[in-house]
């Protein structure tokens, strides 16, 4: 049988070459932990029999990627039954890893591809690690799934780089980093050409050999002290309690497990020997794996996004297109961005508006942004002189000839949108793909203006454009297969994450976060306190307090939204039902107080900074003197979007149940902890601890009891919950 875990011996330097045959990526199972235990298990016996025979040991992969981590397949079906095996498994794991950092040769890591979670955590075994000079990321994100670096990666950080700056660095946000970054901080020691690393990594080997300290870790040598302390000296002492306070801060107060877990590892593991610290970890580390949060998570950001990212809703059977020259319509706030990102992917742009001038300054906000990268370092003049040279500002549609994509960011009006694509058509490829950044009207009616409606799409981005991830590409009824595909391919080669939804007004992110909006201000109207709206809203994991972000949609946009739905309803012979927030915008409207843009909204605010809630807003809608359940409110609002995606799935608005749940939590700020709009209702916790779809139904139900018939489950969830399902 061929091993995962492959021993070539080379002129006394041992590779141990990772190469699992049955996979595609070196990922950790019962099988590979065996294969790598017998591997570590021979070089001891080795050692043992003849020490001088062995020099040192390479660790380095025959794939793609370095190793990647564990299975979170196998991982997430995990129930707390599992819980003593899980963690038998993860300390038999670690202690190969730690048998081969102690066994007295020097050690190096030869990081050829990714080395993200469990991959980092094997090279962090290591005495040394290189890696190739090539674009590769390292890192420790497991925060970022709902788990902590349990297969070392927290106790060894802490012990390399000291409490504070591992946890600050490293552990608790999990970033990715490049070579250079990561060899920046210490995670790497060397980075050489990739058709050089295995010669480096023997030539370190080389260089070492008489040096004891090189076989072993820091905090194996005689006198080691972990770096800024342990919690016992004073000084650190004193920094302590800062940490919860700074987790709060980036949780703001949202039950987050994991990073609450590594700093409990951390600070816990920092106070006792190498050995304890492990095991605490483990322990950390398998509460994690059992409990829904991670499962959530993942489902999300592992499962979805990888759907999404390997082709999603892309129609089969269509060429991959990629656009070289792109017309930007409109150089506001949302064009100028588009051109950025347009740009920064290698794309010619033409950025159009009604003056030449116009045209600049939506330039000039490229021309900011690269400005403050260079200061940062980030980037180079070269670069920079390059990026701009490709923006071309006009006023003049002929500039646009050649274009095979056009994204049109106007004024909000279908009639100038009209006259625009009468304009563009003429000048542009005859196939160039038409698309539109509207983010209120509905695209069937807009194609109507156009000569190729097959071709029409709408390509909504949200602000600020280089900074928010999500695209929404919405498909008219007339949108051919060829058009959604190209979107898709366009997002792409911007490097952002695409959701295709069918039309529908408010699309699918717009209609959502009004009923959210809607439900957070109709609290007001009921009597709640404003600032426990506010502090549900962030305990439940959204990333901005409801009041505040309907202080940045603008009240006065929502009334325009609304009286559009409302005559569109009407026209369709249906009555408008209104919602118990409408008054309350109204009245802030004839207060003068719509928003951030008026400089008075929900929040007072001085030289467009936000300085707090409005000390009116307790006399304008009076605090009743008793209040609602704090938990009502925190599900009020979740529910009240997951209810409106699974109608936006019923009506086929969403096609996908990833596209629903990284829509939600990229474009709406649906709590990521609970894994998206949709995870929320699959993995819905009920209080007396059921779980699922038909837990989610009940509470829906006795939501809809005592807050009104919007929580009414829709006839989709009823049928999942009867027939015993989740959204798949
Ligand atoms: P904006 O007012 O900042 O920019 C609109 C630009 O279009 C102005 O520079 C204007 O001079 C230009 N323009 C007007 N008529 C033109 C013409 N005939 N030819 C060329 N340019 C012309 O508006 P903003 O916020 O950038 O919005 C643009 C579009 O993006 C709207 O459809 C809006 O609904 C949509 N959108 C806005 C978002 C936001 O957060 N502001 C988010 C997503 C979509």
């Amino acid at each position: 049988m061929t091993e995962a875990v492959r021993y070539e011996v080379e002129n006394g330097i041992v590779n141990l070459v990772l190469d699992d045959p049955n996979q595609n990526a070196n990922t950790m199972n019962d099988a590979y932990a065996t294969s790598m235990a017998k591997a570590v298990d021979r070089l001891v016996d080795e050692i043992a029999a003849d020490a001088d025979s062995i020099k040192g040991v390479i660790i380095s992969s025959a794939k793609k990627t370095f190793f990647a981590g564990g299975d979170l397949k196998l991982m997430t079906q995990a129930t707390p039954a599992d819980a003593q095996k899980l963690f038998d498994n993860v300390e038999g794991i670690k202690a190969t890893l730690r048998k081969l950092e102690t066994a007295g040769k020097p050690v190096v890591a030869a990081i050829n591809g990714a080395a993200l979670g469990g991959g980092l955590e094997i090279a962090l075994a290591a005495h040394h690690r290189i890696a190739a000079d090539v674009r590769l990321e390292v890192g420790l994100p497991e925060v970022t799934l709902g788990l902590l670096p349990g297969g070392g990666g927290v106790t060894r950080t802490v012990r390399m780089f000291g409490l504070q700056d591992a946890l600050m660095n490293i552990l608790l946000q999990g970033p990715r980093m490049q070579p250079a970054k990561a060899k920046s901080i210490g995670l790497i020691d060397e980075i050489v050409p990739a058709d050089q690393l295995l010669d480096a990594a023997k030539a370190w080997i080389e260089s070492v050999q008489g040096d004891d300290d090189a076989a072993k870790q820091p905090w194996d040598r005689q006198g080691y002290r972990m770096p800024g302390g342990t919690p016992s000296n004073p000084k650190l002492a004193a920094n302590l309690p800062a940490f919860p306070a700074m987790l709060r801060k980036q949780t703001k107060g949202a039950p987050y497990k994991a990073p609450r877990n590594i700093l409990a590892a951390a600070v816990e593991g920092a106070q006792v020997d190498f050995e304890t610290a492990s095991r605490i970890e483990s322990r950390y580390l398998v509460e994690l794996l059992v409990g829904q949060q991670f499962k959530n998570m993942t489902q999300a950001f592992f499962f979805d996004l990888g759907s999404i990212n390997a082709g999603g809703s892309r129609p089969a059977g269509i060429e991959p297109k990629k656009f070289q020259k792109v017309a930007v319509i409109g150089a506001g706030m949302m064009g100028a961005g588009i051109a950025y990102v347009s740009a920064q992917a290698g794309m010619e742009v033409v950025l159009k508006d009604v003056s030449l001038e116009a045209a600049e300054k939506g330039k000039a906000y490229s021309e900011k942004l690269l400005a403050k990268k260079l200061e940062r370092g980030r980037t180079t003049q070269e670069k920079v002189d390059a990026f701009l040279a490709r923006i071309t500002p006009t006023a003049d549609y002929a500039d646009l000839e050649g274009c095979d994509l056009v994204v049109e960011a106007v004024f909000e009006s279908v009639k100038l949108k009209h006259d625009v694509f009468g304009e563009i058509q003429k000048v542009v490829k005859p196939d160039a793909l038409l698309g539109s950044n509207t983010s209120t009207l509905p695209i069937t009616g807009l194609a109507e203006g156009v000569e190729r409606p097959e071709d029409f799409i709408g390509i909504h981005f949200f602000s600020p454009v280089d900074k928010m991830p999500l695209v929404e590409i919405i498909a008219g009824e007339k949108t051919d297969d060829a058009a959604i595909a190209g979107a898709l391919d366009y997002v792409q080669q911007i490097r952002k994450t695409p959701i295709v939804v069918n039309d529908s007004r408010g699309f699918f992110t717009s209609r959502v976060i009004g009923t959210f909006v809607n439900e957070g201000i109709g609290m007001l109207a009921e009597g709640v306190d404003p600032v426990s709206i506010e502090r549900a809203t962030t305990i439940a994991g959204f990333p901005a307090p409801v009041l505040q972000l309907s202080d940045e949609l603008n009240l006065e946009l929502m009334t325009k939204i609304r009286n559009e739905s409302k005559a569109a309803v009407e026209a369709a012979g249906g009555t408008w039902e209104g919602n118990a927030g409408e008054g309350v915008i109204d009245t802030m409207i004839e207060l003068g107080r719509s928003g951030r843009l008026k400089g008075a909204g929900f929040y007072d605010y001085e030289d467009g900074k936000r300085v707090g809630l409005w000390s009116g807003l307790r006399e304008q809608f009076p605090t009743s003197d008793t209040q609602p359940d704090f938990e009502d409110l925190k599900e009020r609002l979740t529910f009240i979007m997951s209810l409106e995606t699974i109608k936006c799935l019923e009506e086929n608005v969403l096609r996908t149940v990833p596209d629903a749940n990284i829509g939600s939590i990229f474009g709406i700020g649906f709590p990521a902890l609970q894994g998206g709009a949709i995870q929320y209702v699959n993995g819905y916790e009920a209080a007396d601890g059921s779980i699922g779809v038909e837990a989610f139904t009940r509470r829906a139900q006795e939501l809809a009891a005592t807050y009104g018939d919007r929580f009414e489950p829709p006839a989709l969830l009823l049928e999942k919950a009867k027939n015993g399902e989740k959204f798949v």
